[in-house]
C-alpha cells in the first residue's frame, strides 16, 4: 500500500512543477538537497559536477528572457493548435510560459558537468571541446528533483539553455572545462503535484531478446 511519502508514490506523482511561488528558500534546505544529490552514482566516484545556486535578480531575469526567446524560437513551429485540448498540448502551453516566470523563482540551480569524451570516441576524433559528461550528472539531477520533493519544494529539469549556453557560461564565469548540463528552477509549488502519464513498462520490456516477450 503506497502512502504519500512513499518513494513509489512520489515517483509516480512528480510531474515537473513549473508554477512556483517567489517565497525564499532557506540556504540550509538547499544544502540538505545538494548533500543528498551528490550521493547519486557517478563514474569512478569522480563527482564531475559543480552547482551554481543562482539567486541574483538580474541574472535570473536575463536567464528567463533568454529561455523564453529560445522556447519561442524552437517550439513555435510545433505548437499545437489552439483548439487542441489534449494533455500534451496543455503541457506544451504551460512549458511555453515558464521562461516568463523565471525571474521571480527564488533559485535557479545551475548544474555544471565536467567535459569528458565518451570512451566510444577515439582519441583522433576528439576535436574541440568535449561535451559535459551527462551520465555522471543526470543521476544527481534526479536526486535533486526527488530531494526537492521531499522538502515540499517544486522543481523541474530544463535544458533549453543549450541554445544560449556560451553566453550563460560567460556571464556566470563557468570555466571552459565545464558545461551546463541542466538548469533546475526551484521554489515552493503554487499548484498540486501531478500524476505522470507514461507508456507502461510492460510495453517497453522484452524477455531475453529484443522483440520477445514471455
Ligand atoms: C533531458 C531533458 C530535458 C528537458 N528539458 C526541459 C526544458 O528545457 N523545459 C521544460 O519545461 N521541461 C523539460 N524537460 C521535462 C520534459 O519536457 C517532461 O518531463 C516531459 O515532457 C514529460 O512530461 P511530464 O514529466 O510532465 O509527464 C526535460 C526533460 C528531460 C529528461
Amino acid at each position: 500500500m503506497e502512502t504519500k511519502n512513499d518513494l513509489f508514490f512520489i515517483m509516480k506523482n512528480m510531474r515537473p512543477m513549473r508554477r512556483l511561488k517567489p517565497d525564499p528558500i532557506k540556504p540550509e534546505v538547499i544544502t540538505e538537497i545538494l548533500d543528498a544529490a551528490i550521493c547519486a552514482p557517478n563514474a569512478l566516484n569522480t563527482q564531475p559536477y559543480k552547482f551554481i545556486v543562482l539567486e541574483d535578480s538580474e541574472e535570473k531575469a536575463w536567464f528567463g528572457k533568454s529561455y523564453d526567446e529560445a522556447m519561442i524560437l524552437r517550439f513555435t513551429p510545433i505548437l499545437p493548435d489552439e483548439s487542441d485540448n489534449s494533455k500534451n498540448a496543455r503541457n506544451i502551453r504551460t512549458a511555453m510560459k515558464f521562461g516568463k516566470t523565471m525571474k521571480d523563482v527564488p533559485i535557479l540551480l545551475i548544474v555544471c558537468g565536467k567535459r569528458d569524451w565518451p570512451f566510444s570516441v577515439e582519441k583522433k576524433d576528439r576535436v574541440g571541446l568535449a561535451p559535459p559528461s551527462p551520465g555522471s550528472v543526470y543521476p544527481c539531477v534526479q536526486n535533486i528533483l526527488l530531494a526537492c520533493r521531499a522538502k515540499g519544494l517544486g522543481a523541474s529539469l530544463t535544458t533549453m539553455h543549450q541554445v544560449f549556453e556560451d553566453e550563460l557560461c560567460r556571464r556566470l564565469k563557468v570555466p571552459e572545462e565545464y558545461g551546463v548540463v541542466a538548469v533546475i528552477p526551484i521554489g515552493y509549488p503554487k499548484g498540486n503535484f501531478g500524476t505522470v502519464s507514461r507508456v507502461p513498462s510492460s510495453e517497453l520490456t522484452f524477455s531475453n531478446r529484443w522483440g520477445e516477450t514471455k
